[in-house]
């Protein structure tokens, strides 16, 4: 997917994979996680969300800590302050746009132009649908630059979707629980819980496959 695709998408609103709602592992795993996983921070979590859309997901982790998010669509980023009623400040950082409101940033431009030496040390970095929308040719760059980001007592939060290979051309991409085994072999990778999408529904897209499974997984060094 070059960044035509998804500048495209988003002009013309083609964005199934848009929730509109707070991810339910979110609500009924990740809330649990957090209190055992605590914080090296002494006060709150620093958490990193790359490819973050405008998902709602990033208000909910805005409740635990300070949010930065990455996101190639201006359209995305302008959407994301608008629809939930704030005034975002927007400055320019290199390359980058960056948005701001209170404890919620956004950087506009490309994810692999961000380093982490831009940035304390994130507690978590969450990915919902970032690994799931790139090709497989960009997969392990993507992988790799992600990994540069996870210091010791980082984790990665990590949602993963599956059907069976051959039934559908991505994105959404089938990443089998397997696939997140070997694409992070340098971690200690837990599959931490399942769940049955009904109806094939993938946030606002029913997708012609014939089963259709999501994974939490929790990635650290
Ligand atoms: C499938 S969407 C998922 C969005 C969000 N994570 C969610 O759950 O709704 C993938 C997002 O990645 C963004 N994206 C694609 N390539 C990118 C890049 N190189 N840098 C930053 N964002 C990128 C797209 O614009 C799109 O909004």
């Amino acid at each position: 997917m070059n960044p035509e695709f998804w500048h495209k998408c988003w002009e013309r609103n083609t964005i199934g994979f848009h929730q509109p709602s707070v991810h339910q592992f979110l609500t009924e795993q990740v809330t649990n996680l957090l209190g055992s996983e605590g914080s090296a921070n002494a006060e709150k979590p620093n958490i990193f969300i790359p490819l973050c859309g405008k998902s709602l997901d990033m208000l909910w982790w805005a409740e635990q800590g300070n949010v930065v998010g990455s996101e190639l669509s201006d359209i995305a980023c302008q959407d994301f302050f608008s629809e939930n009623q704030l005034t975002p400040e927007v400055t320019s950082e290199g390359e980058h746009q960056l948005y701001q409101f209170a404890n919620l940033a956004i950087y506009q431009g490309d994810f692999f132009q961000l380093m982490p030496t831009q940035f304390p040390r994130f507690d978590y970095i969450y990915d919902r649908a970032a690994l799931i929308a790139l090709p497989p040719a960009l997969r392990q760059q993507y992988v790799n630059h992600l990994a540069s980001f996870i210091a010791e007592g980082t984790a990665l939060v990590l949602i993963n979707l599956e059907y069976p290979a051959g039934e559908l051309e991505g994105p959404p991409f089938t990443i089998s629980a397997d696939l997140v085994h070997q694409l992070f072999s340098d971690f200690d990778v837990t599959e931490v819980a399942v769940r049955d999408l009904q109806g094939d529904q993938f946030a606002s897209r029913a997708l012609p496959v014939s089963k259709l499974t999501e994974r939490l997984f929790l990635i650290k060094r």
